[in-house]
């Protein structure tokens, strides 16, 4: 059976900030609902600091934790000892749950070990610079080629303007 494609989900400022003190920095309702819909009813694989800032497993997900403390076993989620086993996981619950993909939701340590093996990138560029200490890892655009971009404007939902892109991996 083919792997289900890797799918990397992240929010990224025009400054390639992505948190601060392991915490969102935007209101973004309306991106909230995107990952919610790109991640409903799939695995979710997360480094261990994302897993507390999140502080629960998500709900009608399959999360996966990577952590490499052989003590940290939270309810409820799956946990991974390195990026391999979190991907390999990954796939044997995906298709068990009969899953499209293996979703990848961060943070900055595990989007820099996963970019090289993802398939399509799920974008949201955030129009804001604001100050944050993790940062989006540089990554080979040539790699991949844009498939989608859909601009929003600034709202009641959403306190900055942002553009979802989509990038899949060249053949
Ligand atoms: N904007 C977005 O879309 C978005 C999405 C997600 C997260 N974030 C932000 O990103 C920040 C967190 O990122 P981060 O880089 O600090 O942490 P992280 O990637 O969430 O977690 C890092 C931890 O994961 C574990 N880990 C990573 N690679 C591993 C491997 N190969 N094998 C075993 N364990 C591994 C280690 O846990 P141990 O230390 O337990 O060994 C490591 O300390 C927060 O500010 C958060 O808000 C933003």
């Amino acid at each position: 059976m083919a792997a289900l494609p890797i799918v990397l989900i992240v929010a990224i400022a025009d400054n390639g900030v992505i948190g601060d003190d392991n915490r969102l920095i935007w209101r973004l309702k309306t991106d909230l609902r995107r990952f919610r819909s790109l991640t409903l009813g799939r695995p979710v694989v997360m480094g261990r600091k994302t897993f507390l800032s999140i502080g629960k497993p998500l709900p009608g997900r399959e999360t996966i934790v990577l952590t490499r403390d052989p003590g940290f076993r939270p309810e409820g989620v799956h946990v991974a000892h390195s990026l391999e086993e979190a991907l390999a996981t990954g796939q044997r619950i995906g298709v068990g749950m009969g899953a499209d993909s293996v979703t990848v939701a961060g943070g900055a340590d595990v989007y820099r070990q996963a970019l090289p093996l993802s398939d399509r990138l799920e974008l949201t560029l955030v129009h804001a610079t604001p100050d944050g200490d993790a940062v989006f890892p540089e990554w080979d655009r040539s790699a991949f080629v844009a498939d989608g971009r859909e601009s929003h404007p600034r709202s009641l939902d959403d306190e900055h303007p942002f553009t979802f892109a989509t990038f899949r991996r060249r053949a």
